[in-house]
């Protein structure tokens, strides 16, 4: 019903509403409500409540029909409280493979399918947006938040990203790109200065969003807490508008991430710098920009704009439009998602031909904790509630696979007794290291060579779970979370000596976000799976690989060094200063490197930029991934289109083994020697197959936008190919290129602004 006085919110009617709007109002909608967990924080509005558990909401204006809408963490889920006070109804949510995870598998209608099924979480738990996918790049393996991000390539993130948002969205409830942008470290994470080139800003930081951007649409997009060359993302007109809105055409809007007060950057400049939401707001936000406006600082047509893109979002969700939640999803459906999405994206890394069991194994030592205690995801916001995790001995245990009881009791007792242990030594100021912010991991302990010789006798092979958790807050140790422990060590080399002299197997099983160190122990076990933190049907996703059900074909998105420092951006990143000058500098008030700023002095050899073009070895190259049958490329033709702006390239993948599975063409693409420095190839394009039985053939084509070949050109101001042969590199890892084809290409320049600039000249590293 609209009367001229107070006209009720319909999608046609925007400018009407603005219009009927007081200042008050206007300031009130672009600050945004906490949940229950921040209202330690002054909190803005009485929406607090309206979903336990989810992160913030939007405003409520009854008057003018504005209903608030809730936002809701994301990525890998949705998070909310899994019960509530005054019931007993439970509000648990499927915990779906974490993004490393669904990265690895290539494949963006899988992919796609994931995001229908967290959107339709997100909409029955009365949520109208899912704060994610996390698309901030692996710049280092050090990063605690790896797990929620995709990868160290940008082309891909974009990709993987765009398929997520687009199964969401399909759904009728929204996201938030996050944390935009060169957000890839977590300590002092909110008052960190990334200080970056615009070409690797441009080029590698920023790619992944401007894809996701063209080929998604995301409703919102979460600006991230850190500085870039010297301004606060959240309060960045270059990032914020004449990137993200001038240059990219985005619609939607921008909030700010948690808690978005920074010491130094008035709410007004957010405001201006096209950033419309606060997230969870405060008081004196609302004040704050009423006065701006009142003393002629803030522009109301600024405020105007924002408003009215606010008012353009409330529209599309769930809340305007009364979706009827029903506080029960289909879990049964998303669990046979999650278990078929985690069993694409693990990556077997290591095989001596014992895999798949064929039957032949019928009784299995499980070793290491987290065989137990199966990380199904990370901690931190990204943490889900689900209402179960199928762990290694579960997954086993369904696929007809029994599992040593002696082992069991002993590894069960010592998780009961350290869970009481951690929590009671838990430093108050380590809030993540609480249940409520996901699973906690409990170190290794020591089993005697005897305890494991006994095992032998009954098993017919040996599983050995490594876990790592990680998360939002921190980033990980090189010593005892990159690399393992000395116990870790020993149980490896101990329980592969014992099962090796019966002739037995023995399996490793990586339970962990992100990368660990390899190269010193990888020998020793017969077959090793990467299954990262596959969310809660993990165990039966790893025994559908185990026992030959599901033939892996996840493939790395991140380069394994051989150690963690091989990667130069490690020499800048935080914890990286030994304590000695680390002391030295906070007693002179010096501004500490890796926390007040960071140089990004690799510049744009991220990942296999810098492996591939400093010819390193690495212990898994980017893209790797084995599979149980073998694969053959055709000679791959290259044709740029008539109008010149596309190459299409069109590949036959044969499946040359004995088993059915799937492959993934990934297309590398060198670049002519220019007037710019390029790395030695790039990911430009990727494809996977179906399932193609013994024999059977797929033709796969793709298409890679001319643009999309070009590098930022600094000098002046602008997106450049430079003309010459370019070679399309076609092959099943960056480092396993199997057939090429060239293209002579024209010139393409598109201009750009000056945006990002770097407040002082830059050591950047060169070939
Ligand atoms: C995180 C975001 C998250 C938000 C809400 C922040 O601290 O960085 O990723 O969405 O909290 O929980």
């Amino acid at each position: 019903m609209t009367t001229n006085a107070q006209p009720q919110l319909r999608a046609d009617n925007i400018d009407e509403v603005l219009k009927a709007m007081t200042l008050e109002e206007k300031a009130k909608l672009l600050v945004g409500g906490a949940n229950n967990f921040f209202s330690a924080n002054a909190v803005v509005g009485g929406e607090a409540t309206l979903v336990a558990g989810a992160a913030g909401t939007s405003p409520e204006i009854a008057r003018l029909g504005i209903p608030a809408t809730v936002l809701t963490d994301g990525p890998a889920g949705v998070r909310i409280d899994p019960t509530r006070k005054g019931t007993d109804k439970t509000y648990y949510a499927t915990a779906f493979p974490i993004g490393s995870c669904l990265a690895s598998t290539w494949n963006t209608d899988l992919v796609s399918k994931v995001g229908e099924a967290i959107g339709n979480e997100t909409k029955e738990y009365r949520c109208d947006v899912i704060l994610g996918p996390g698309m901030n790049l692996h710049r280092n393996p050090l990063c605690g938040r790896n797990f929620e991000y995709y990868s160290e390539d940008p082309l891909l993130t974009g990709k993987i990203a765009a398929a997520y948002i687009n199964g969401v969205q399909s759904q009728g409830a929204g996201v938030s790109a996050k944390h935009f942008a060169v957000n890839s470290q977590e300590t002092d994470r909110t008052s960190v200065d990334e200080r970056i080139s615009q070409r690797a800003a441009r080029e590698i930081y920023l790619r992944g969003f401007e894809i996701a951007v063209r080929e998604s649409n995301p409703w919102t997009i979460m600006a991230s807490y850190n500085k870039i060359n010297g301004e606060f993302s959240m309060g960045n007109h270059d990032l914020l508008t004449k990137i993200l809105r001038d240059d990219w055409g985005y619609q939607g809007i921008v909030m700010t991430d948690w808690i978005g007060i920074r010491e130094g950057l008035p709410t007004i400049r957010e405001v201006q710098a096209g950033n419309d939401l606060m997230e969870p707001g405060q008081p004196a936000q609302v004040e704050e920009i009423i006065k701006g406006v009142k003393d002629g600082k803030l522009p109301i047509a600024d405020v105007d704009r924002n408003v009215r893109r606010m008012l353009e979002y409330i529209v599309k969700t769930p809340s305007f439009h009364k979706y009827p939640a029903s506080n029960a999803p289909d879990f049964k459906a998303h669990a046979a998602i999650t278990r078929q999405s985690a069993a694409e994206g693990i990556v077997l890394l290591k095989n001596n031909g014992t895999l798949p069991w064929k039957g032949y194994v019928k009784t299995v030592a499980l070793f290491g904790e987290n065989s137990y205690d199966f990380l199904s995801g990370g901690t931190g916001s990204g943490c889900v509630h689900p209402p179960y995790v199928i762990d290694m001995l579960e997954g086993l245990k369904n696929a007809g696979i029994q599992s040593s009881p002696t082992l069991t009791d002993i590894y069960r007792k010592y998780i009961d007794y350290a869970r009481v242990k951690f929590q009671a030594e838990r430093h108050p100021a380590k809030w993540y290291q609480n249940e409520y912010f996901g699973q906690q991991k409990y170190p290794e302990f020591g089993l005697s060579p005897i305890a494991i010789g006994k095992e032998v006798q009954t098993a017919d092979a040996a599983i050995i779970t490594i876990g790592r958790q990680a998360g939002e807050g921190v980033d990980r140790d090189i010593d005892t979370e990159f690399n393992l422990i000395p116990e870790e060590r020993a149980l490896i080399v101990d329980v592969c000596n014992a099962f090796h002299q019966s002739g037995k197997p023995v399996i490793v099983i990586i339970n962990s976000g992100s990368v660990i160190e390899t190269a010193s122990w990888s020998g020793y076990p017969d077959a090793i799976l990467c299954a990262w933190q596959p969310g809660m049907e993990g165990g039966n996703s790893i025994a559908d690989l185990l026992t030959g059900k599901v033939n892996p074909s996840g493939k790395l998105t991140m380069t394994w060094p051989l150690a963690a420092t091989d990667h130069p951006s490690t020499k800048n990143f935080p914890g990286a200063l030994d304590d000695y000058t680390f002391q030295m500098m906070v007693g002179n008030n010096a501004p500490i490197p890796g926390h007040a700023y960071t140089n990004h002095e690799e510049d744009i050899y991220v990942g296999y930029r810098y492996f591939d073009t400093f010819n390193r070895d690495v212990a898994y190259p980017f893209g790797y991934g084995l599979s149980y049958t073998t694969f053959e490329f055709s000679k791959p033709s290259c044709r740029v289109d008539g109008r010149g702006t596309t190459v299409n390239i069109t590949v036959t993948v044969k499946n040359t083994g004995n088993l059915a599975g799937k492959e993934v063409a990934q297309v590398y693409v060198q670049a002519p020697k220019g007037r710019l420095e390029k790395p030695v190839q790039e990911l430009k394009a990727f494809a996977k197959t179906r399932e193609l039985k013994p024999g059977e053939s797929q033709t796969l084509t793709m298409a890679v936008p001319v643009r999309n070949l070009a590098s930022f050109d600094e000098a002046n101001s602008q997106w450049l190919t430079e003309a010459g042969t370019y070679t399309f590199r076609i092959g099943s890892s960056s480092r396993d290129i199997q057939a090429t084809a060239s293209v002579t290409l024209k010139e393409y320049t598109e201009k750009t602004t000056n945006a990002l600039a770097p407040k002082a000249k830059l050591n950047l590293m060169k070939q």
